[in-house]
């Protein structure tokens, strides 16, 4: 089977290795051939993939989709910035049963618009925080009353998010006054309310297209505040095994609700013992890289596997791990870390991304360790890391 993949980074190339141990062929739509899954793909289709990215020499979103749709048998995506006029032309050819897209253009068209997605979590009833949409104007009297109007609403400070295109923290800000909405001016946004919140964890749901939905154990992740960018993810998280199933069984009929196909990342605060939902990623996850080792099988394999309709694989957890991701900490003008998976020992796997332009903590790589617990694989992980920044003094990670 033919498998098309809408995005060409990192979560990609993982994908296009999965797929060739599944014995699918694989092709992805990248805008430039130097991104990572370029390497890997049986076949590469250039073009533009969200609305407004520069197009000089390479195919519009429509165009680069069509032609993607034409080589394969299903398609499916790495990332949710998809351009909406492209997601609108691959519906037609999906209900043509031209080809098979999963998750379906729907599902993918509901998540990555993060008011749409909120509403209609709370429209099914599932717990969420308060939120507000929220229009920028130019203009600094406007935005002030903007400001006002959200902190009477939602508090004081409250999050602002950009509705799409936002990522690792980027289009996310705590606000506390109107000059810091001035960076998201023009734009179409959400705006919460500052969850006091105690743990964030993610649960990971596969589901195939015959409707079987299974979980992967809590992930615990922690944040780094700087730019609320993932740092630490622990599985299993330190929560009770009351906690636990609770937000399993809420990720699982949350994902079977909307109908999903292939691997989703549900996010999620706790507050003393309830759970509210963040926001739901219809792709496989950082969050999940861990499972690379930690699990008898990882989540690529799981999503290549529903989105090509083959048998779900095992979750079956092989030791406690701790990743953390190698963020960039300064401006790295001469770093040319090729990329590359090695080990430090038995215990502790480092990926290199291979990425050339630095930005302050943009992810440059991860390690996971494991242990016999979470609170050794968590030293190994710490030691690990303590190696590598003395190896690479330019890369620094608050350990
Ligand atoms: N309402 C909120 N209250 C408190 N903290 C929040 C809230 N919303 C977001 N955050 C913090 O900001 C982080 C990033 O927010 P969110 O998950 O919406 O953005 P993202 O950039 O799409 O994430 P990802 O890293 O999954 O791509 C959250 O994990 C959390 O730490
Ligand atoms: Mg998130």
């Amino acid at each position: 089977m033919r498998v098309g993949i809408v995005g060409a980074g990192q979560l990609g190339s993982y994908l296009c290795h999965a797929a060739r141990r599944l014995g699918l062929q694989t092709t992805v739509l990248a805008s430039t051939p130097q991104q990572p899954a370029c390497q890997v793909a049986d076949q590469v289709v250039l073009g533009a993939i969200a609305d407004g990215e520069p197009t000089c020499g390479i195919a519009n979103p429509v165009v680069a989709m069509g032609e993607l749709a034409q080589r394969v048998d299903v398609i499916t995506f790495e990332r949710e910035n998809v351009s909406v006029n492209a997601l609108d032309m691959l519906h037609g050819l999906e209900l043509t049963g031209l080809v098979k897209v999963a998750p379906s253009v729907e599902v993918l068209s509901l998540l990555q618009n993060k008011f749409e997605q909120k509403s209609w979590l709370q429209a099914q009833g599932f717990p969420v925080g308060k939120f507000v949409e929220c229009r920028l104007p130019d203009d600094t009297a406007a935005l002030q009353a903007q400001a006002q109007a959200c902190f009477a609403e939602l508090g004081r400070p409250f999050v602002l998010k950009t509705k799409t295109g936002g990522y690792d923290g980027l289009g996310v800000r705590k606000v506390d006054s109107a000059e810091q909405m001035a960076d998201f001016a023009g734009h179409d946004c959400i705006a919460e309310a500052l969850i006091p919140l105690q743990k964030e964890l993610a649960v990971l749901v596969v589901r195939h297209p015959a409707g079987e939905c299974i979980t992967y154990p809590v992930f615990e992740m922690d944040f780094d505040s700087r730019g609320n960018v993932l740092r630490r993810v622990v599985c299993p998280a330190g929560i009770s095994e009351v906690q636990a199933q609770r937000a399993r069984l809420l990720s699982k009929e949350l994902i079977s609700r909307l109908g999903g196909v292939g691997v989703f990342a549900v996010e999620m605060f706790t507050t003393g013992d309830d759970l509210l939902i963040n926001e739901i990623s219809p792709r496989v996850h950082n969050v999940g890289h861990l499972t690379l080792e930690a699990f008898h099988s990882s989540q690529f394999e799981q999503h290549m596997a529903a989105a090509a309709g083959l048998p779900l694989r095992v979750i079956h957890q092989l030791k406690p791990a701790v990743m953390e991701n190698l963020l960039c900490e300064e401006s790295l003008a001469n770093a040319e870390l090729e990329r590359q998976v090695h080990t430090l020992n038995d215990d502790v796997h480092v990926h290199w991304y291979g990425k050339r332009g630095h930005r302050p903590l943009r992810k440059m790589g991860h390690l996971t360790a494991l242990g016999d617990n979470p609170r050794q694989a968590g030293a190994r992980a710490v030691r690990g890391v303590q190696r590598l920044r003395d190896d690479h003094t330019r890369f620094s990670m608050s350990a």
